[in-house]
């Protein structure tokens, strides 16, 4: 074993979602080995413990498995299981991490953010629970990388990461396990693999855009393998380090190739893409595009179709900025319904408690307690399940549900790449001038309430404050603001909109149209467009 001295790199915070950065900042000296040590210190060490690793095979995945193991070993790990290659889509680490009742897991990825050299690394450290770390964890780890003077790592050549099977390294067990096999097992369990493979086989057609990354393997196992859809379902299924140039975000400007199959002529019954490392999802039917925040609604309510849920849900849960469609079904079936800020993280104590059963996103996120992170396949098995048993298209679905429950008319503004200073005064004035907004009339509407959102954690307590700012208006329509917690360059700010529609004549109208008048509220009280010097957002939801 070596002991290297180092010292602290800052920036090392971790954001939403894990350590993120450019990839070649994490392939600067110490970068990656710093924030490890400061992991590995900051839950108690790992001596005797076991842990799970794998990333998204993203440029860069491998040699830092390698630096992981090695320093894993050093510092004392009995055992680690690594997904064939250094692969595991993120909620197969989660599971496996709960399967193995392991002391936790490393994942590297950097989502749905491009990858490359040039593009996005990331790391983060999921706990024992399977879910990412909470955020007291993860600011125990952060206060660690500021004061880190040496990391621990073995001098070893590179294990053999491709051969299924155990093998040391140091005085450490190296397990290289299948990636997709107990996750697929898995889902079998959850849902009713004969009925859908039933309707597979009489002619249902699904076209699974896995975008290069991740999901490929998984997806092909299971719809193609276990279901039996015809090959060529999934597309770009095969993992690349730079996602073939793709932009692993499944929404519908990046994943517009799905977008185009679905609305041209001949188009398959059921779409679906997801990120690049497996824990989102898009659900587009012939010419419909299901929003995240309805299909969050539509799982709510559907889900005791699924063997897995029969008993019905303890409850769910929202990021705040998710629309209210799911709080409606959950009022309706007369279960709790949950709002927590964004992030994956904070749905762990509830699930964990026993609160909830599924939980979602407006970011193309939804999951159950199967596992404690977000889950595209998941998704797309659940809606390929209802879909099963009710026997009807998604179209149709989304009628009935908005005939049942109302519509949530929602949509998401994303500014990218903005000047980190002119993000930050935008949301500094808004802040500062809430307390002057309710009340006031904006483009015929009145403002309600108006606040920076607190969260109070209800199981440990904990309270997160400044999680994104509010204007609620009194027919229930709002805005809301906050910047990305996920982005490597600049601000990203995202403007959230939603209202509520309950007039059967009104449920077919084009969002951006049905939210025009909240979209221009916003731009008098925010001015983002004018403060930015941008005609209009770079990505719409
Ligand atoms: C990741 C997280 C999600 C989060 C999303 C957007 O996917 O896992 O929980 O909702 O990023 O976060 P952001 O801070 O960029 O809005
Ligand atoms: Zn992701």
């Amino acid at each position: 074993m070596t002991t290297t001295t180092t010292r602290p790199i800052a920036g090392q915070k971790p954001g939403t979602s894990g350590l993120r950065k450019k990839t070649r900042v994490f392939m600067e000296p110490h970068y990656l080995e710093n924030f490890v040590q400061a992991v590995f210190d900051a839950i108690g060490g790992a001596a005797g413990k076991t842990f799970v690793v794998g990333g998204d095979g993203r440029y860069h995945n491998d040699t830092a498995a390698q630096i992981i193991l090695r320093m894993a070993a050093a510092n004392g790990a009995a055992r680690v299981i690594v997904g064939q290659g250094a692969l595991l889509s993120t909620p197969a680490a989660s599971h496996l991490i709960r399967l193995n009742q392991t002391d936790g897991g490393l994942i590297m990825s950097a989502s749905h953010n491009p990858g490359g050299l040039d593009e996005d690394f990331g790391i983060k450290f999921n706990g024992p629970n399977g879910g990412p770390a909470p955020e007291g964890l993860t600011d125990r780890i952060y206060a660690r990388t500021t004061e880190i003077t040496q990391y621990h790592v073995i001098d070893a050549p590179d294990v053999d990461l491709h051969t299924i099977g155990d093998s040391r390294l140091g005085d450490m067990t190296v397990s290289v396990v299948d990636p997709v096999m107990d996750y697929a097992a898995l889902m079998e369990t959850l849902f009713d693999f004969p009925a859908i493979r039933a309707m597979i086989a009489d002619g249902f057609r699904i076209s699974f855009d896995a975008m290069n990354a991740i999901t490929g393997p998984y997806a092909t196992a299971i719809l193609q393998n276990r279901l039996g859809a015809a090959s060529g379902t999934v597309v770009h299924g095969t993992p690349l380090p730079d996602f073939g140039g793709m932009h692993p975000d499944p929404n519908p400007t990046w994943a517009h190739e799905l977008m185009d199959t679905m609305n041209g002529m001949g188009a398959p019954d059921f779409g679906a893409a997801s990120d690049g490392d497996g824990d989102r999802n898009m659900i587009v039917g012939p010419g419909i595009y299901v929003s995240p925040s309805d299909s969050l609604a539509v799982l709510a309510a559907g889900a005791h179709l699924a063997p897995g849920y029969t008993q019905g849900l303890a409850g769910v849960a929202r990021s705040m900025p998710t629309s209210a469609a799911a709080d409606r079904v959950a009022e309706k079936l007369g279960m709790p319904c949950y709002e927590t800020p964004t992030g994956w993280k904070f749905f762990g104590n509830l699930m964990d408690d026993g609160r909830v059963t599924l939980c979602g996103e407006e970011s193309f996120g939804t999951g159950s307690d199967h596992v404690r992170e977000k889950d595209g396949l998941w998704a797309v098995l659940m809606w390929l399940n209802i879909m099963a048993v009710r026997k009807m298209g998604v179209a149709d679905i989304m009628a009935d549900h908005w005939q049942t429950y109302g519509r949530n008319y929602y949509s998401r503004h994303d500014y990218e790449a903005i000047e980190t200073e002119v993000a930050n005064a935008l949301v500094a004035d808004l802040r500062a001038g809430l307390p002057d907004l309710p009340g006031q009339q904006v483009r015929g509407r009145t403002i309600a309430t108006a606040d920076d959102y607190t969260y109070h954690d209800p199981v440990d307590g904990s309270v997160s404050e400044h999680q994104g700012i509010r204007v609620i208006f009194d027919d229930g329509a709002r805005f809301v603001i906050r910047l990305s917690g996920t982005g490597t360059s600049g601000a990203t700010l995202r403007l959230y909109l939603e209202a509520l529609e309950l007039d059967p004549a009104n449920f077919d109208h084009d969002p951006q149209q049905a939210l025009a008048g909240i979209i221009a509220a916003a731009e008098d009280i925010a001015q983002i467009r004018a403060r930015t010097g941008r005609s209009g957002p770079d990505v719409t939801t």
